[in-house]
């Protein structure tokens, strides 16, 4: 039985900053930004946007791509380190505003950016288990990445939801039964109980991230066994990482192809890796969501026909658990992703002066404890907490 991705949908918040402007404000040289990280734009979430509201519109979003009711789901996962509750799951949330039928086990899974990635394996193997019968499992990567204002990990905040409908009608990408696993106790980048605020040693991350492909490349040679030539990752028509931020891209590839013994470890990087950049790079951070943005970006934005081709891809989450695995791209899924205009939802975000933003990312502090604002709008909003419940327009 083929299993997979069935569909997949898309959430950004409406408005960004250009990184460039951040940089000036910063009294930090833009390249440094644009190009030392590889990131033009930031998302930054209005107060009327959490977690919730983006993994709904996202969740819409695929469901309508692949045609299919919220009655069609049997399993409702959003895997996310940004939460809202200590103890109900983002999930209960979006099943009640997507309105997805009581016959479903919803949960939530949190590993940092791994998170979406340990649900979606999980619900390819009960699709395959024929646990399924016939139903669809919704997994939903959704975040705000967030480490505060004038902190090195500024430029690389950013926010976004990537939604993954999984069945055994896999009209985008078909999973392979081979995956590399590298788990390790590390302390990269956490977020204590008390803080909004990530904290992270950021350059120890690099090192953390960069050790974890190298045991996941390794266990997943293990797996799938010999190539037929050298350099390994050749058997690959393209290769998605996690992309906390453009650079760590390529930072993994050079690194990969290096156990690989390419002499030219560079070379191969636009070819393999390039286009599934052309989308985080516009958004930056999206933790859970921002590897399934990169395979959004590859699959919209490539030149290359990947019809019938296989993909490598590589999730990292900090603490630290990683996993590399692959899937076969379905003949149509390019035409179906051009479908969802991504890249128009991008250009309709309105930028932010630094003022703005600042502004912003300040009254966000709150948004926990905000009293609700019942006022008329439009779409999914989060509008405050009445009695400590949080309340949302649909
Ligand atoms: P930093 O120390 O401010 O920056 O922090 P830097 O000095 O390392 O410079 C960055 C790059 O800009 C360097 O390039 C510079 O050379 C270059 P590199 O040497 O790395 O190739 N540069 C310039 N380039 C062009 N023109 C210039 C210029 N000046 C300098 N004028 C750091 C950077 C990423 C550490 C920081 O932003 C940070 O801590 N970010 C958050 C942590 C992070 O994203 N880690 C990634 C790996 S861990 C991960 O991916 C998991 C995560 O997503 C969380 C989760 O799992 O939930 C984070």
């Amino acid at each position: 039985m083929k299993v997979g991705l069935e569909s997949l949908g898309v959430a950004v918040p409406p408005a960004y900053i250009e990184l460039a402007l951040l940089a000036e404000a910063r009294g930090v040289a833009p390249g440094k930004y644009v190009e030392g990280l590889g990131v033009t734009r930031m998302a930054v979430p209005p107060l009327d946007e959490d977690t919730v509201t983006l993994a709904v519109r996202a969740g819409r979003m695929a469901l309508e791509a692949a045609g299919c009711s919220p009655d069609d789901v049997g399993m409702l996962v959003v895997g996310t380190e940004t939460a809202v509750d200590h103890s109900k799951p983002v999930a209960s949330f979006v099943q009640g505003l997507l309105g997805i039928s009581t016959r479903c086990r919803v949960f939530e899974t949190k590993h940092a950016c791994y998170g979406g990635t340990a649900a979606l394996l999980l619900a390819a193997d009960w699709v395959r288990a024929g646990s399924a019968k016939g139903k669809r499992a919704l997994v939903i990567c959704s975040d705000i990445a967030r480490y505060g204002l004038n902190t090195p990990g500024e430029p690389t905040q950013g926010a976004g939801a990537v939604a993954l409908l999984v069945s055994d009608q896999p009209k985008l990408l078909a999973l392979d039964a081979d995956t590399g696993v590298y788990a390790k106790d590390v302390m990269d980048f956490w977020r204590p109980l008390y803080s909004k605020d990530a904290v992270v040693d950021g350059h120890y991350s690099v090192t953390c991230y960069l050790d974890a492909l190298e045991g996941a490349y390794r266990a997943y040679q293990e797996s799938a066994g010999d190539a037929d030539g050298k350099p390994y990752s050749d058997r690959f028509a393209a290769l998605v990482y996690h992309v906390p931020y453009g650079k760590m891209s390529r930072k993994a590839h050079r690194h990969l192809r290096t156990l690989d013994g390419d002499a030219e470890p560079d070379e191969s990087f636009d070819r393999l890796v390039g286009a599934s950049l052309t989308l985080p790079r516009q958004v930056g951070n999206l933790y859970t969501g921002s590897m399934y943005l990169a395979l959004a970006s590859l699959l919209t934005t490539s030149t290359e026909p990947l019809a019938n081709r296989r993909i490598g891809l590589f999730s990292y989450g900090s603490g630290s658990c990683a996993e590399l695995y692959s899937g076969v791209v379905a003949p149509e899924a390019q035409a179906r992703v051009k479908a969802l205009n991504l890249e128009a939802l991008l250009e309709r975000r309105r930028a932010l002066t630094v003022a703005e933003y600042e502004e912003t990312m300040r009254a966000r502090e709150g948004i926990d404890e905000r009293p609700a604002d019942e006022s008329p709008g439009e779409g999914v909003r989060y509008l405050g907490t009445r009695d400590h419940r949080r309340l949302y327009a649909r």
